[in-house]
């Protein structure tokens, strides 16, 4: 969702380093952007002591050459919630006298309330947004105390999960404020930056402090002063060094970021299946103690989950609960002290996720999180965080760290039976299938199949077991990148319904590894076919039945890793067929942290 980048230093190009910020951010999803900056000198073509470039759309080859030198900036890539995506709606927003900024990433809930009750008769307001409402009050509220007493009680009188930063062109200071949406602040040689994501502060400095919830930072070329929102208190940073590669963050030979992690994946599999496991058995011991564990996660995160509650009952013989994090909340009245929340988050920014987490943490529960970003809320909210390895993730619809989490889930069932080393096997041998995957001549069957399916409008695709999961995880990503309307189905569902969708030529794939679910599955592709279905079997071995066959060879459980790849080029190659761009599918966002 919405990207965030501040600068202040000594550069005077900070308008041209935020604005490479912002699109360093591009991944998160983005209707609209805009920069603010503060001019270094007076011109006369400046009416404002703020100048401010606001477009609708991608930044694309837009400039912003025509914005003046200066050396403090800030800019914004907005993913719309109140107010249509249009030029004013774009943040910057400024107050009345044009002497302050503001850039907001979150929901104001009472901002209604603000405007009408205490705004509407003295202020012009030029947006259709909520965020508009923060910096008319902060240029009420200056009008008699200093700014960083205006900016905390601004905050502490809005409700709901909020990042904003102010940009004051008098004082020449960025102040910053969260809760609830991320912000990281960036510390760097007679300069400091602000980010809502701590990858886009990688070209500029590694030292990072993660905001907390109910923290203010003000920054200014040479310093940082944090504070407590509530008392005022002063606090200190918890300043830390990130050990992460700028490199990640390129296509390298790749079109795409969405192709490029699903190449990765072979080796983050691998690299997973040797790592040491003395997390795993950790972590493994906890659920063998709590009384009763939770999968919890949103989107494909959420399939990971089911994915992982038949892992354990079907290696470890373990029952765990598994649910969608915008859900969790609603049913967690049976949750207690001994009770364990495996969340499960890539980004660790899901609002969804963070949201129910904080509630099963009131109620005493553990909480374990499976995160791929050091540093995330998740990961600091988490009594115990296990980073997924899968690196940074780019593309908005997640890959590799879907496999990763597979993987990791597999171990830690393999764990709780006590054959850790047999984990590893199966996870190798994935990793090994994945990457024949993504060799020629799968690859090809699999462009062939893009082309053959391109013009559809609707495809369904079955599973059992452990291919139910991978079914709805194929059906997401063919919807969310291909836009073609897709549904994963239990296969034994199909007479319960959905057969009456199918008709002559409906394109039906069919997952049939060579378990326990095979004979069943292959009877659900049966009742498809019959209706006149397109039938793609995606096995371990071919059938009269198939239309067209897509091989990948066991695995024993972690065959849905494989099969998960699968589908991940499909859709890949389906977008590309239709003229979509796979990385930025319309209307989504990477880092969901809206609820
Ligand atoms: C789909 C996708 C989303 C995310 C979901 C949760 O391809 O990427 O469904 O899985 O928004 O995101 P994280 O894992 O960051 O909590």
């Amino acid at each position: 969702m919405c990207g965030i980048f501040g600068y202040a230093g000594t550069k005077k190009d900070a308008a041209e380093i935020v604005f490479s910020g912002i699109r360093s951010l591009e991944y998160r999803g983005y209707d609209s952007w805009g920069v603010g900056v503060v001019p270094a000198s007076k011109s006369k073509f400046l009416i404002s002591p703020l100048a401010v470039k606001k477009q609708v759309g991608k930044i694309g080859q837009a400039s912003i050459a025509d914005l003046p030198q200066g050396s403090i900036a800030f800019g914004h890539t907005r993913w719309a919630t109140h107010g249509g995506a249009t030029v004013e709606n774009a943040h910057p927003h400024l107050d009345c006298t044009k002497r302050f900024a503001v850039i907001h990433n979150g929901i104001i809930e009472n901002y209604e309330m603000v405007r009408d009750k205490i705004l509407r008769k003295k202020h012009t307001f030029r947006s259709q947004t909520d965020t508009e409402v923060v910096v008319h009050l902060i240029e009420e509220l200056a009008q008699t105390q200093s700014l960083r007493q205006a900016t905390r009680q601004a905050f502490n009188l809005i409700e709901g999960l909020n990042a904003f930063i102010v940009l004051d062109s008098q004082t020449k200071q960025l102040i910053a404020v969260r809760n609830g949406s991320p912000l990281v602040v960036g510390f760097g040689r007679g300069e400091n930056f602000l980010a809502s994501d701590a990858s886009a502060l990688l070209p500029y400095t590694k030292r990072v402090h993660f905001m907390e919830d109910n923290e203010m930072v003000i920054i200014t070329d040479s310093q940082t002063e944090f504070f407590e929102t509530k008392s005022g208190k002063k606090l200190k940073p918890l300043i830390q060094t990130l050990n992460w590669s700028f490199a990640q963050a390129d296509l390298g030979k790749f079109p795409h970021f969405m192709l490029k992690e699903i190449y990765e994946q072979p080796k983050i599999l691998s690299n997973i299946s040797q790592v040491s496991t003395v997390e795993i058995k950790k972590i493994a011991g906890l659920i063998e103690t709590a009384f009763g564990t939770y999968l919890v996660g949103c989107g494909t995160a959420a399939y990971a989950c089911l994915a992982g509650s038949y892992l354990f009952s079907k290696v470890s013989g373990f029952h765990l609960n598994w649910a969608i994090g915008s859900e969790f909340g609603y049913q967690l009245d049976f949750l207690t002290p001994k009770s364990l929340v495996l969340a499960l988050s890539q980004s660790g920014e899901t609002m969804d996720i963070l949201e129910s987490v904080k509630k099963a943490k009131a109620k005493g529960a553990k909480i374990v999180s499976l995160v791929n970003v050091f540093g995330s809320s998740l990961y600091r909210l988490s009594d115990y965080s296990l980073l997924m390895g899968a690196g940074s993730e780019k593309a908005v619809a997640s890959t590799k760290d879907f496999t990763a989490k597979l993987a990791h889930l597999t171990l830690l069932a393999y764990a709780l039976k006590g054959k850790i080393k047999d984990g590893q096997k199966v996870v190798a041998q994935a990793a090994k299938v994945a990457a024949g995957i993504c060799q020629r001549p799968d690859l090809s069957r699999l462009k062939k199949l893009a082309k053959l399916l391109k013009h559809k409008d609707h495809m369904y695709i079955i599973g059992r077991g452990l291919s139910y999961p991978a079914a709805l995880e194929t059906a997401l990503k063919i919807k969310e990148i291909s836009y073609i309307h897709a549904e994963g189905l239990p296969a034994g569902e199909l007479k319960h319904g959905p057969l009456a969708l199918v008709e002559k030529g409906t394109p039906c794939l069919a997952f049939l590894p060579g378990d326990e679910t095979y004979g069943a599955n292959l009877a659900g592709s049966m009742e498809m076919k019959a209706r006149g279905g397109y039938l793609i079997g995606i096995s371990y071995k071919p059938h009269e039945i198939f239309d067209y066959y897509i091989p990948v060879a066991d695995c024993r459980e972690a065959t849905i890793i494989p099969n998960v790849v699968v589908a991940q080029l499909l859709a890949y190659y389906l977008a590309i067929e239709r003229g979509l761009d796979p990385d930025k599918p319309r209307h989504l966002a990477k880092s969901v942290t809206v609820k």
